[in-house]
């Protein structure tokens, strides 16, 4: 019953809210504020148009290795005892359990393809669409929040132009939080060199109070990201990433079915450690524990 109160007291306050927000947005400051900046991120005019087939490729992959690298992630956090070691045929002193190094061979192939994914994102002038090209985002980016609060959503145009929002988040997530996460796990791997200075450089600590926030970011940022792309014209968005073309279809919605049974499947093959066991013995001594 409290809790029910409590929810009830959240969506009134929310409510409430709203009205306040396009109460303030009716003010003449604030609607001659969001006519001189309506919300998009600033463009050079050199930006090429549309969502070209490499950032198709690389998205898809991202997020299927994301979904293997959190479910990989949550096992080692959770694990006990490990159900198989690996130990390096080269260094005998490196060691660790399976879900860990399924964790890091997938972490090299998400790593790999986000090379690849920032190469082309530069050599093919796509790079102005989720980097900021001027200061002028953050005040866009603070319309297009008055906008969302108000539930009058800035229109979803993510074939010509991201919002000033969508752009900082997909900057902040490109280039800040995936590097934070690859430099935090490796200082936290076998692989990173001993020795005094290497700790002062980043000591595990810290590495390891970083780590996990950031998984926490990742999570967030997806939940948001793709509860907007399914509520701002489901059909349209999806087929824009995953369809290659700027029209309502089902073709994108098909394709992006069809990579989310894959991420199913991805996510059921990390939990079976007789399955890492394999590829993992292609890397290193293998010993699976008995349970
Ligand atoms: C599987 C669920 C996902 C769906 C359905 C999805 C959908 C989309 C769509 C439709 C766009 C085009 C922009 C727009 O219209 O808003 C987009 C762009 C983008 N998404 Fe996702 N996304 C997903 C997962 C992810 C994940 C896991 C990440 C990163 C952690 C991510 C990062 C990005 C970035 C950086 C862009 C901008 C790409 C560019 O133009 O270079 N997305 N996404
Ligand atoms: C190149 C990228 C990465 C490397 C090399 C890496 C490496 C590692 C290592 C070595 C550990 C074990 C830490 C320990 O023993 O205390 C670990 C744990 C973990 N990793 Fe990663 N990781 C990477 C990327 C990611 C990403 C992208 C995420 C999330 C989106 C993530 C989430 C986690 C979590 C939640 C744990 C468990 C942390 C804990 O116990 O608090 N990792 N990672």
């Amino acid at each position: 019953m409290a809790s029910l109160f409590v929810v009830a007291a959240i969506v009134l306050v929310c409510w409430c809210g709203v009205f306040v927000v396009r109460g303030l947005l009716s003010t003449d400051e604030l609607s001659a504020f969001l006519t001189r900046f309506p919300g998009d991120a600033p463009q050079l005019a050199s930006t090429p148009d549309g969502i070209p087939a490499f950032v198709s490729w690389t998205h898809f992959l991202n997020a299927f290795f994301l979904v293997m690298i959190v479910r990989t992630a949550l096992r080692v956090r959770g694990e006990k005892r490990a159900g198989g070691l690996w130990t390096s045929t080269r260094v005998k002193k490196r060691r660790m359990s399976l879900a860990l190094w399924a964790h890091i061979a997938v972490d090299v192939l998400w790593l790999a393809n986000g090379v690849v994914f920032v190469v082309l994102l530069f050599t093919s002038g796509h790079w102005a669409r989720i980097v900021p090209v001027s200061w002028e985002v953050f005040p866009n980016a603070l319309s297009a929040l008055l906008q969302y609060l108000s539930l009058d959503w800035p229109t979803h145009r993510g074939w010509v132009n991201y919002n000033a929002l969508q752009q900082l988040s997909y900057f902040a997530i490109v280039f800040i939080a995936s590097p934070i996460a690859a430099v935090t796990g490796y200082r936290l791997s076998t692989f990173y060199p001993k020795g005094p200075a290497w700790q002062r450089a980043l000591p595990d600590t810290l590495a390891k109070k970083l780590h996990f926030p950031t998984m926490l970011f990742f999570v967030a940022f997806v939940i948001a990201h793709v509860g907007l792309v399914f509520t701002t014209g489901i059909l349209r968005n999806l087929n824009t990433m995953y369809g290659g073309a700027d029209r309502v279809s089902w073709v994108g919605f098909a394709v992006f079915a069809a990579t989310v049974v894959l991420m199913i499947i991805g996510w059921r093959t990390a939990r079976r450690d007789d399955w890492i066991a394999k590829p993992a013995s292609w890397t290193g001594d293998v010993r699976m524990m008995r349970k």
